[in-house]
């Protein structure tokens, strides 16, 4: 194969409220606390990509964006008085943990904000992004699996997948949560005869999903929960893995079992809750899914393609 440009940088590793949590003692977390060692703190669901090294595409803007910004040499302003690798920004939904970043990229820097319609629709509800100088960020809708340029020699296209609203749109009504439409998105993206997907939120395997991932060099998927009861069990949430729209790693219905057939070069699970037990190097639940070839995401991991 020839060889390639392509990287991927983990920015966040974690899932909303990062790891660990400000206001939890599970298990995990209380480890933290205790300075247990190996265990390691871990920002808020975001990734970058690059193909000439120089210019960057910020996939997810996570409320921890600043201290990712200040952690990673590659997002630092390289050349002039005002100057950002940051030239594109790609939302795969509106949830907090991927949008609250937005209002650190507010400095009359210019850069394109990619969305659906119905994810920049969320954004647009909500005055504080007004922000945003319409001067210097481009919102630019993208229309799914139609291919687009996220980056000079890049090619994306967003395409749906299972999934919900953003929590803070829910309403008091039932909530469908394995809806497939703009407001959760998968990202594929190619460069360089490399093919590689960003999925930080999907409820389940579908099978348009398990044909359209085939063969990729490189996943990096949804790995909220390891057990969709986890935070019940822990006594730190009421909610299931599959009521907040996301699968779990472990079960027939899991994603370990789902991509047991898939042939994929390098899968990573990021996206990761403060309760899933492969938080901890000595975890059995961690030697599960190194057993069933994924990697467990750090924050500041670079994946060379
Ligand atoms: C999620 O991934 O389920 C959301 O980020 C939850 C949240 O907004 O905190
Ligand atoms: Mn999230
Ligand atoms: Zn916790």
């Amino acid at each position: 194969m020839t060889a390639s440009r392509f990287r991927a940088l983990v920015l966040g590793a974690a899932a909303g409220g990062g790891f660990p949590q400000w206001n939890c003692n599970c298990a995990n977390c209380a480890a933290f606390w205790a300075g247990e060692e190996g265990v390691e703190a871990l920002s808020q669901s975001s990734i970058a990509v690059t193909v000439d090294g120089e210019n960057w595409a910020l996939l997810n803007a996570s409320p921890d964006l600043r201290g990712q910004i200040l952690a990673n040499p590659a997002m630092h302003p390289k050349h002039g008085k005002r100057h950002s690798p940051l030239v594109s920004v790609l939302l795969t939904n509106g949830d907090l943990d991927h949008t609250a970043g937005l209002l650190t990229l507010r400095e009359k820097q210019s850069y394109n904000l990619f969305g659906t319609g119905e994810i920049l629709s969320v954004l647009e509800a909500n005055p504080v992004f007004e922000a945003l100088d319409p001067a210097f960020v481009s919102r630019i809708p993208i229309v799914l699996d139609k291919p687009f340029d996220l980056l000079p020699g890049l090619t994306a296209s967003l395409f749906a997948v299972p999934g919900k609203v953003p929590l803070f749109l829910e309403g008091d009504g039932p909530v469908q949560t394995d809806m497939q439409g703009e407001f959760t998105v998968g990202v594929e993206m190619r460069a360089d005869g490399r093919r590689i997907y960003y999925i930080p939120g999907c409820a389940r395997m579908t099978p348009d999903l398990a044909a359209r991932i085939g063969g990729a060099d490189l996943i990096f998927f949804d790995g909220t929960l390891f057990e969709d009861d986890e935070m019940i069990r822990m006594g730190v949430g009421q909610k299931t893995g599959a009521r907040m729209g996301h699968i779990s790693m472990a079960g027939p219905d899991g994603s370990i079992a789902a991509f047991r057939d898939i042939e994929i070069g390098r899968k990573v699970f990021l996206h990761i809750n403060n309760t899933n037990p492969v938080l901890r190097p000595d975890a059995e639940e961690r030697r599960i899914v190194e057993n069933a070839g994924w990697t467990v995401a750090r924050d500041g991991m670079e994946i060379s393609l």
